[in-house]
């Protein structure tokens, strides 16, 4: 494996979709949870477009059983769109024509099981090729006003290598998540010199934790090839690049903005939240429903109510 860093353009992302969803049971029976929509977009969307900005030209979806429907909302519906012509819907047709990448720009290849997140990511290497790549966990909903790959884009300009994104986390709840160590270069680059999933109370190198953005060198599919299992019998992507950062130089960009776990039911309804509050025909709704939901649970109210 090759140390210098590689500066090559990233031109693909890949958006692995193949996942059970199993937290969201029974709503990811039929359903794929990466389709559940945030107001009025699939949570995948917002991934889709996060990349669209940041540059990406090649969209890869490593997709499953089930989940033909993500297919379906990148294409045109003919039945539809003629349907929303007639009625002059134009806004909305406009807005459906807008959001789909051109011909040619989306690859899907299928995890036939889902062994892991590292496995789905494998599953893209032909398609990916020796170029390195873009990564986004679709579920992993980033709200910022620079689109969170971009900054990582601008990032990889100057130092090439890796880029994962980061995020602070209160000291108490680093252990739930995949922490990095780092050292501050003479630039103010954060350089990860290590990697730590889910550290043990207290033991956390730092408080800043991996939140489903990368850039990635191709090395890491021969890596990711041998299918090594780690934490839940699963083939995991911290797992080989803790490998990769012997070899190749890793860099974190910090992000500011919000993050939403929207593969866990609270980080979904917060997203949901959220961005109905950026919307300016739903925010004084919302705002009133949920004062009025405040006023309810007051147990004066609630008694008030019951008599
Ligand atoms: P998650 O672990 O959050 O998704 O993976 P999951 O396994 O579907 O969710 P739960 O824990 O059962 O509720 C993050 C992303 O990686 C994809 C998922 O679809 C999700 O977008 N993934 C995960 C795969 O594509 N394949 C896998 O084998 C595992």
């Amino acid at each position: 494996m090759s140390k210098t860093a590689s500066f090559k353009p990233i031109r693909k992302a890949v958006f692995p979709v193949a996942g059970l969803g199993t937290r969201f049971l029974p709503a990811t029976k039929s359903i794929p949870k990466e389709m559940l929509p945030v107001v009025d977009k699939p949570i995948l969307q917002y991934a889709v477009e996060e990349a669209k900005k940041a540059g990406i030209e090649h969209f890869v979806f490593v997709t499953g059983r089930g989940k033909t429907v993500i297919e379906d909302h990148f294409d045109i519906a003919y039945e539809l769109e003629q349907t929303l012509e007639q009625r002059q819907k134009t806004d909305v047709l406009d807005r459906l024509r807008s959001d789909l990448p051109e011909a040619g720009q989306i690859s899907y290849t299928r995890q036939q099981s889902p062994l892991g997140l590292g496995h789905a990511v494998w599953c893209a290497r032909d398609i990916i090729g020796n170029e390195p790549f873009a990564l986004l966990l679709p579920d992993m909903l980033m709200k910022s006003d620079t689109p969170c790959l971009k900054n990582m884009m601008d990032l990889y300009a100057e130092k090439g290598g890796n880029i994962i994104s980061v995020e602070e986390c209160a000291p108490e709840d680093a252990s739930k998540y995949g922490i990095v160590q780092f050292e501050t270069e003479s630039d103010g680059a954060m350089k990860i010199t290590d990697m730590v999933e889910k550290p043990a109370p207290g033991t956390a190198p730092s408080n800043f934790f991996i939140n489903g953005r990368y850039i990635l060198q191709p090395e890491v599919f021969d890596l990711l090839g041998e299918k090594k299992r780690g934490a839940g019998n699963e083939i995991q992507i911290t797992d080989a690049m803790l490998r990769l950062i012997k070899d190749q130089e890793f860099h974190a960009v910090t992000f500011t903005g919000q993050t939403f776990d929207c593969g866990s039911r609270l980080g979904f309804l917060q997203a949901n939240l959220a961005y109905s509050l950026d919307d300016s025909d739903l925010r004084p709704q919302i705002q009133k429903m949920l004062e009025n939901l405040n006023d309810e649970n007051q147990p004066q109210k609630r008694h008030a109510a019951a008599s």
